[in-house]
């Protein structure tokens, strides 16, 4: 369908001649790109298009990338504390929204806010391998031996066993990022634990390879565009 008249009939109060105006002005953008021409071809059930910033037309699902502050509960309700569905702008609410799996109450960042179940369900299953990459800080050195230890599969309280993990060291040794395939209760903090360190902070910044958006502040959030919705499951 012609990019114009999809704008029009989506949207009574605007004329094809004005979103014409509104391409030309920069305006109008198609999978996060401004298309300067409003007589080009999209795809209606694919493409995302957005009109000053909002987006058009009717999708089957939303997908909300949140930058979980501290302090704020993954749940869709909670008597006392905030919860992450409560950060959720007016425009992008819609009924079913529900957080994709669980960050504790003081760890910082990325998690997906959608009501599309199935997508969640593969996201979260320990099945689909899909990496969660975390940026963790210790109270003690984080030793090198560490790096095999993990790479094998730990085996935290309790006797469970954990999927293979990547351990990656950085310049600063109170500093690595650990990317995991599965999502067990309090499961970084319980491997650091197991290996006599304690985790100080935590933010999670990838999950499979849609990273963290690094300009988006805390408690910020914005919605993932259609062609980066299936890099939540990629591994
Ligand atoms: N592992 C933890 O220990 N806490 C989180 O919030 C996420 C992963």
């Amino acid at each position: 369908m012609r990019l114009d008249r999809f704008i029009a009939s989506q949207r009574g109060e605007l004329s094809r001649s004005d979103v014409k105006e509104l391409c030309r002005r920069g305006q109008v953008t198609v999978n996060g790109a401004a298309v300067k021409r409003s007589d080009v071809q999209i795809d209606e059930n694919r493409d995302e298009i957005c009109v000053r910033g909002e987006a058009v037309g009717y999708r089957e699902h939303i997908y909300i990338m949140l930058n979980k502050p501290q302090g704020v509960v993954c749940a869709t309700r909670d008597g006392l504390s905030k919860t992450v569905l409560e950060l959720i702008p007016p425009e992008l609410r819609r009924r079913g929204l529900f957080p994709a799996g669980r960050l504790d109450k003081d760890t910082e960042g990325f998690v997906l806010i959608t009501d599309d179940g199935a997508l969640a369900h593969k996201m979260l299953s320990p099945k689909s391998h899909v990496p969660k990459t975390y940026l963790v800080r210790t109270a003690y050195p984080v030793a090198e031996e560490l790096v095999p230890a993990f790479a094998q599969g730990l085996t935290i309280d309790g006797g469970e066993t954990c999927l293979p993990a990547e351990l990656i060291l950085t310049d600063d040794p109170f500093q690595c990022r650990l990317v995991i395939h599965e999502g067990k209760y309090h499961q970084v903090k319980r491997m650091f634990e197991a290996c006599g360190n304690r985790v100080t902070s935590l933010k999670r910044i990838s999950i499979g390879r849609l990273a963290l958006d690094e300009n988006l502040p805390l408690g910020g959030c914005l919605e993932i565009l259609h062609k980066d919705v299936e890099k939540l499951l990629s591994c």
